[in-house]
């Protein structure tokens, strides 16, 4: 009998500050129910001077550290597509901020927003071949688009922290995965740029596409039929992207694309990413706390996952949610990240954009603006300086 491998634990962690978009709507002049019901959005988080996805990460993982040890942790995988170094992995930092053992492999992967569950598939490998260890698995990602772009109003910041392992408490990850590759340029970011570059129509499509290959792929390895999952959680660039992904597959497969029916089977996976906004790597788990937190009991139901990452990847797979996860759940802590932060007006917002950390090699110190446990203090020599409170 093959053993039992999947989340054992989740936590996530977003940042110090939160724009309405009614705020950016009364900025640019856009008719707000384009963003609140055309893309679905309420508002994004946005980070402050002394927060990066390290910083995110760190928060997010602590809580899991805390519960459940260190010792069995032998590797941190780090997912993300707004790096901070092009050599040194985001994970290290993170590895020392929360004082994890030196016996411990760390490493750093991205293929845009899929990269998480590529980490956690090599997690779920690692855990197969050694089931006493357990694997760190760290999305973090601040979305970042030109200013007045239309990617902007998608724009948004968060880190999950999951903990691999067998006999995991919260969902048991299932084979077969579908899998679909294809070479698009559909969004993307050189290394001299600090914001994504995308055509939006494209990336609509090329996500779509993406959907129809991987669950055709899912269904060749003999996956799930659609009518045994009790919900569907979709990477969510924008809440909406998630509702246009689920008709895509039910037209595909010759199914009615009823209203309700779509919002029963997603509805629940949307309320983090509504107001945190697009965290890349991070969004379809923030998909999948969402809905643990709000769903009524799931125990023994099948989960369906789409991850997807422009240019392009994507994959399809199932987890089946374990007896008893209900006690495991973060659900206040969940809520508290998002009720936490502090609304800040246009102009503010705009100022953040704009900040960038100095590259000339000086001693610089960064304003103290985040009240979270972790801040990037600075940066000296070009080497980023982090504390914890
Ligand atoms: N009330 C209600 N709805 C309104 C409205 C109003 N007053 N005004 C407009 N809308 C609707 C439109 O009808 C449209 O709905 P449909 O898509 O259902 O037709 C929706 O609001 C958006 O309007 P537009 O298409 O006119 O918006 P836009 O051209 O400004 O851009 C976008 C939308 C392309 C998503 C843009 O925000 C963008 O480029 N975002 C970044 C790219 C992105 O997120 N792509 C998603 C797939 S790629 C991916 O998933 C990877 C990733 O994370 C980036």
């Amino acid at each position: 009998m093959s053993i039992s491998i999947g989340i054992h634990d989740l936590s996530f962690a977003t940042t110090e500050f939160v724009l309405p978009h009614t705020a950016l709507a009364e900025y640019n002049g856009t008719e707000i129910g384009k963003y609140h019901v055309g893309i679905g959005q309420q508002s994004m988080s946005v980070p402050a001077a002394d927060e990066d996805i390290v910083t995110m990460a760190a928060t997010a993982a602590r809580p899991i550290i805390e519960r459940n040890g260190k010792s069995r942790i032998r590797t941190v995988v780090f997912a993300t597509e707004s790096s901070i170094d092009q050599a040194k992995a985001g994970g290290v930092y993170v590895h020392s901020l929360l004082g994890l053992e030196s016996a411990c492999r760390v490493v750093e992967l991205k293929q845009a927003c899929y990269g998480a569950t590529a980490a956690l598939q090599f997690a779920i490998g690692l855990v197969r071949r050694d089931p006493a260890q357990q694997v760190l698995v760290i999305a973090s990602d601040v979305s970042k688009y030109e200013l007045d772009s239309p990617g902007e109003a998608t724009q948004g910041a968060a880190a999950v922290a999951m903990l691999v392992g067998a006999d995991p408490a919260l969902l048991r990850i299932e084979e077969p995965s579908g899998l679909f590759t294809a070479d698009v340029m559909d969004f993307w970011r050189p290394n001299y740029l600090t914001t994504a570059l995308v055509d939006g129509q494209e990336s609509i499509n090329a996500y779509l596409q993406a959907v129809e290959g991987a669950w055709k792929d899912y269904a060749e390895q003999d996956g799930r039929s659609l009518e045994e999952f009790a919900a569907f959680v979709y990477h969510q660039p924008f809440t909406k992207m998630a509702y246009k992904a689920h008709r895509h597959l039910l037209n595909f497969n010759g199914y009615d694309t009823d209203k309700d029916a779509i919002e029963g089977a997603l509805g629940q996976t949307t309320a983090y990413n509504n107001v945190i906004g697009n965290s890349y790597t991070a969004s379809v788990y923030l998909g999948l706390a969402a809905l643990l937190d709000q769903a009524d009991d799931l125990t023994g139901r099948s989960i369906g996952f789409l991850s997807y990452g422009s240019g392009s990847v994507a994959e399809f797979f199932s987890g089946t949610v374990v007896a008893g996860y209900r006690e495991r759940l973060r659900t206040e802590a969940n809520q508290e990240a998002i009720a936490r932060r502090k609304s800040v007006d246009y102009a503010t917002y705009r100022e953040l954009h704009e900040y960038t950390l100095p590259s000339d090699g000086g001693d610089h110190a960064t304003p103290v603006q985040t009240t979270g446990p972790f801040r990037l203090a600075g940066i000296n020599d070009h080497k980023r300086i982090y504390e914890a409170r």
